[in-house]
Formats: C-alpha cells, sequence, structure tokens
C-alpha cells in the first residue's frame, strides 16, 4: 500500500485475549500467547506502510489485579517474545523500547527489556514500544515529581512551565504524538492509557478481538485514517 501521509505513530489498546480463548473454551494465557502474532502482523504492515511509531498497551499497572496465574504467564510471555525476536527486529530495522514503571517489573523482564532496548538502538525505521506496568495517571505523576524537584533546586524556573517541557518530562519523551489511537474488542474506554499524549489522536474502535486483529485490518484502519479531517480546533 502506498499512502501519501500516514501517521507516523500509532497506539494500540491490544484487548479481548482473555474472551478469544474463552470462546474457544480454552484458559486466558492461551488468548495472550495468540496475541503476540498479532504483534508481528502489526509490525508488518507499519513496516510496509512507513509508519515510524507503533506503542502497544501490553501491561497496565492495574492488571496486577489479575490472577497471580495469568500475571506469570503474560511475564513469561514476554521474556519468551523478546528473547526470540531480536534477531528479527534488527533485520527489520525495528528500535524496541518500553514506557512504564519498568522497575517494578521482575528482574527476569527488566533484564529482558534492557538486553532488547541495547540490541536494537541502532536501528531506525520503526520504533515499536510496549507500554509495561504502564498507567498514564502514574506517568503524569512521576513528570509532575522530576519538575517540581527541578523548581526546588532552582534548576527550573516555573514561568517556563509549558506544555512541550511537560512533554518532555513523560516516558515518551522526544516521540511524536500518537496520530491513530486504536482499540479492539469494542470497548469504549482508553483504560489509563497515554492521556496526555492522545488529546487530538484519531480513535478507532473495532469489534474484533485482539488474536483476530491482522495486518488486513490494520492496514483497512490506517487507510480509513487517511481519509479523515483533521482539524485540531480550526478552520478547514
Ligand atoms: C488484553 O486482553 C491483554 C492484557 C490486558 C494483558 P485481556 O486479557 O484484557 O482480554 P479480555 O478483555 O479479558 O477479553
Ligand atoms: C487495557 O485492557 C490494558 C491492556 C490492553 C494492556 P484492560 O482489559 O486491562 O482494560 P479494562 O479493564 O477493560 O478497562
Ligand atoms: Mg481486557
Amino acid at each position: 500500500m502506498n499512502l501519501k501521509s500516514p501517521p507516523r505513530h500509532i497506539a494500540i489498546v491490544m484487548d479481548g485475549n482473555g474472551r478469544w480463548a474463552k470462546e474457544r473454551g480454552w484458559i486466558r494465557i492461551k488468548g495472550h500467547e495468540q496475541g503476540a502474532q498479532s504483534v508481528q502482523e502489526c509490525l508488518t504492515a507499519c513496516l510496509e506502510v512507513g509508519v515510524e511509531y507503533l506503542t502497544l498497551y501490553a501491561f497496565s499497572s492495574e492488571n496486577w489485579k489479575r490472577p497471580q496465574l495469568e500475571v506469570q504467564g503474560l511475564m513469561l510471555l514476554l521474556e519468551q517474545y523478546l528473547g526470540n525476536k531480536i534477531e528479527e527486529m534488527n533485520r527489520n530495522g525495528i528500535r524496541f523500547s518500553a514506557i512504564g514503571r519498568l522497575e517494578e517489573l521482575p528482574r527476569s523482564v527488566q533484564q529482558c527489556l534492557h538486553k532488547a532496548i541495547a540490541a536494537t538502538a541502532h536501528n531506525k525505521k520503526l520504533t515499536l514500544t510496549l507500554a509495561l506496568n504502564y498507567g498514564s495517571r502514574n506517568e503524569i505523576v512521576d513528570a509532575v515529581k522530576v519538575i517540581a524537584q527541578k523548581v526546588a533546586h532552582g534548576t527550573l524556573d516555573p514561568k517556563s512551565i509549558n506544555e512541550e517541557l511537560i512533554s518532555e518530562h513523560l516516558y515518551t519523551a522526544g516521540m511524536p504524538d500518537p496520530d491513530l489511537f486504536i482499540r479492539t474488542s469494542g470497548e469504549y474506554r482508553i483504560s489509563n492509557f497515554l492521556l496526555w499524549q492522545l488529546s487530538y489522536s484519531e480513535i478507532t474502535i473495532t469489534p474484533k478481538l485482539w488474536p483476530d486483529f491482522k495486518k488486513e485490518d490494520l492496514l483497512a484502519a490506517i487507510e480509513e485514517y487517511t481519509s479523515r479531517e483533521r482539524r485540531f480546533g480550526g478552520v478547514q
């Protein structure tokens, strides 16, 4: 697909893995396993169209409430995914990144994350960011703390606090805001994802469950996005 102005940044809430498994009478983790395939499909679509940033909500700061077995399964899946995909990411020019309170994740997961980040740091085509133990309100709290410390130490003048400065103190510093926000599984909510950054994102909600979301689905969402008129509060 050759598009004139594809979204630079797509953010996805990958939802519906549990329901996908339940429909088949399987345990929830089977849905998460299958969901990893959809990640691959989306990466292929993004590379094809020239999307520069793909940010995926993989584990929220609220997901710790889930049964221990599911949380452990998700962490293991993440380790396996990162362990297996580094070579492929390097082949495809994918830089891996992660946002969230990573220091609260199991140590083995943190090690895998840092390894993947370091091994792919030189890649330039597409930045794949996983949001892990991520909560947008936590992110804002963390940013405010750092900004307040700088003011207290006299290294920051409160008068110079503006939108750019706040953006620069979020986990997503240096990334453009998402142009397109997608949520699968037909839920009409943001669930504490990128509250600041989504201010002017175009929204697509699809009833498809995440494991059923394929390359063609993302390409269709991107194509539909390109036909929208973004006004940013102005008039056209
Ligand atoms: C999304 O799928 C994946 C994570 C939150 C880790 P869910 O596990 O939330 O699936 P449903 O919403 O219960 O179907
Ligand atoms: C959002 O999905 C988090 C991720 C996809 C990682 P949830 O399934 O946790 O969200 P709610 O509970 O439906 O709001
Ligand atoms: Mg869910």
